[in-house]
């Protein structure tokens, strides 16, 4: 494929998807686009990653589909398991694949696009247009998103939401799973960090059972004691 055939898809693919692109999200797009094809960054965008998946330019696994079967080896199965799926993101696309696994699955993001009926369709239990948030987060004594129906905990690069489901995970014995961004995020104290390792170090300070994990290219925590516990039941 030539640079300009390669464009020319690249725009076509976003015509196709109006509903997950703002004029903004378009030029994040085509720059994350342009910092690949120039080999740049050493980094790629993930948007940009899931289009040269879609428009089969890669051979590798979507994200999702990574995160999935990583899942699905850690927990040996996730048939009939309730799993909350935080910062779902626009089209719930891990919800879906872990619903098709049989996982019961319950999506939260404020930025859910898809409608009530096309969640059902997609076989995801429940999606709520909500921010999570953990109890540690608020006042004393006042309860954040109840966690203690579900059985997993799980997110996909879920930016602000990570400190909070680690702490409720934590606080309610849950076990999580969370894929880390690759740029650091403020603590929900106001702390900044400049590098995603400080920001890293930090998610581990949190707790001794707070585990950061390198699976493939991605940085997963998780609290897998929790998690040994839970099968030895
Ligand atoms: C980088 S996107 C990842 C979306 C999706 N998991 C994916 O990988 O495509 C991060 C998502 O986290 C969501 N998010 C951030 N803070 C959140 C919170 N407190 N509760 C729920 N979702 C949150 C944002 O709205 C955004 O959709």
């Amino acid at each position: 494929m030539t640079i300009d055939e390669l464009y020319e898809s690249a725009f076509a693919y976003l015509e196709l998807n109006p509903e997950r692109f703002t004029d903004q999200e378009k030029m994040k797009f085509m720059q994350g686009l342009q910092e690949w094809i120039s080999g740049k960054s050493e980094t790629i965008d993930d948007e940009v990653y899931d289009f040269l998946i879609a428009a089969k330019l890669s051979d590798e696994k979507s994200r999702e589909e990574q995160f999935a079967s990583y899942l699905n080896g850690k927990y040996g199965h996730l048939a009939f398991r309730r799993v909350m799926d935080v910062g779902a993101g626009r089209m719930c696309k891990l919800s879906t694949l872990l619903a098709k696994n049989g996982a019961r699955m319950y999506a939260i993001d404020p930025n859910i696009r898809l409608s009530e009926e096309e969640a059902y369709e997609r076989g995801i239990a429940q999606i709520s247009t909500g921010h999570f948030v953990c109890d540690w987060a608020l006042e004393r004594g006042r309860k954040g998103t109840n966690v203690r129906p579900m059985d997993i905990l799980v997110g996909l690069e879920p930016c602000d939401a990570t400190e909070h489901i680690i702490r409720q995970g934590l606080k309610y014995d849950k076990p999580f799973d969370v894929v880390l961004c690759a740029a650091p995020h403020d603590s929900i104290d106001g702390r900044t960090f400049r590098t995603y390792e400080e920001w890293y170090e930090y998610l581990l300070s949190i707790s001794a059972e707070v585990d950061i994990k390198k699976v493939g290219s991605s940085y997963i925590a998780s609290n897998d004691p929790q998690l040994f516990q839970e099968l030895e039941r």
